[in-house]
């Protein structure tokens, strides 16, 4: 019996987030992503790996239809979020990535101050019912994007006069406080030094126990410490995709293998 439940419980760790199937991505003529078909898992990190240029970025913009504002770029295949078409003409891309949020490399707080910047997904998308319950959810975020104890006393100051690592975590809690189900994360850390690296990346792995992260790394140190499976990409190609310490140190495929021992990238 005990096995039974034990098995109910992994099967529903380990189900489909967000799934694609035969997904290209082409920008003009650039053909930047070539038949990927991939299934993300539920509250569990996923790290997209590979050499500059192979199409991390592109594909995970694929995930909340960021691609849309770019006008030359054509997505086609299918994506689904929960089983639903995130596609679907009936889809309003805004209220998509109010579910599956995105920060940036660059940390790119609003000029506006540390509350408002948190608070700025909850109004828009109306979560809120009064000024006390805004206050819960600012602080909650905070408190999630490990940013509480820094902010609090000077919340009604620019989120611009931030250091960089207390940024890129304030553009964190905004996207968390939307209470994404997805969160993709591109190169979160590339701007930041190694103390506030390490402080992003514990909070990744905190915020695995209620989100699904994908996150795009150069570092593949980083994709070992904070990644349960990991995909790499390669001329737009998903190569390899699996268990992160299978992808590390039992490649299957000879491009991976190159990569991961630094003969490529
Ligand atoms: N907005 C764009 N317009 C035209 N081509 C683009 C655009 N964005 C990306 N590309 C092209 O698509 C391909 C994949 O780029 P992408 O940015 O997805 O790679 P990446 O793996 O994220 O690289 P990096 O590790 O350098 O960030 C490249 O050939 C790139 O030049
Ligand atoms: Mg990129």
């Amino acid at each position: 019996m005990n096995d039974m439940r034990l098995t109910e419980r992994v099967r529903t760790e380990m189900a489909t987030k967000m799934q694609a199937r035969g997904v290209d991505v082409h920008y003009g003529d650039t053909h930047a992503i070539k038949d990927v078909s991939i299934d993300i898992p539920d509250r569990t990190v996923t790290a997209f790996i590979g050499p500059s240029g192979c199409g991390k970025s592109t594909f995970l913009r694929c995930l909340n239809r960021m691609n849309d504002t770019i006008p030359i770029a054509r997505v086609t295949g299918d994506i689904t979020l929960d089983g639903e078409d995130v596609y679907d003409r009936r889809v309003d891309p805004v209220q998509l990535r109010a579910k599956v949020g995105m920060v940036f490399q660059k940390p790119n707080p609003f000029p506006k101050s540390i509350y408002d910047n948190v608070a700025y997904g909850p109004r828009i998308h109306g979560l809120s019912r009064n000024k006390a319950e805004l206050d819960g959810i600012v602080e909650q975020s905070l408190r999630r994007a490990a940013l509480w104890d820094e902010a609090k006393d000077r919340l009604d100051q620019p989120g611009t006069g931030l250091s960089g690592g207390q940024q890129q975590r304030l553009c964190i809690a905004r996207a968390v406080a939307t209470s994404p189900e997805v969160l993709l994360m591109d190169e979160p850390c590339s701007a930041l030094d190694p103390i506030a690296t390490g402080q992003v990346e514990e909070l990744i792995d905190e915020l695995r126990q209620n989100f699904t992260v994908v996150i795009v790394t150069h570092s593949m140190q980083q994709a070992a410490r904070v990644s349960q499976r990991t995909a790499f990409f390669h001329l737009g190609n998903l190569v390899e995709y699996g268990e992160t310490g299978q992808i590390f140190t039992q490649p299957e495929d000879p491009r991976t293998e190159s990569y991961i021992s630094g003969r490529i990238g």
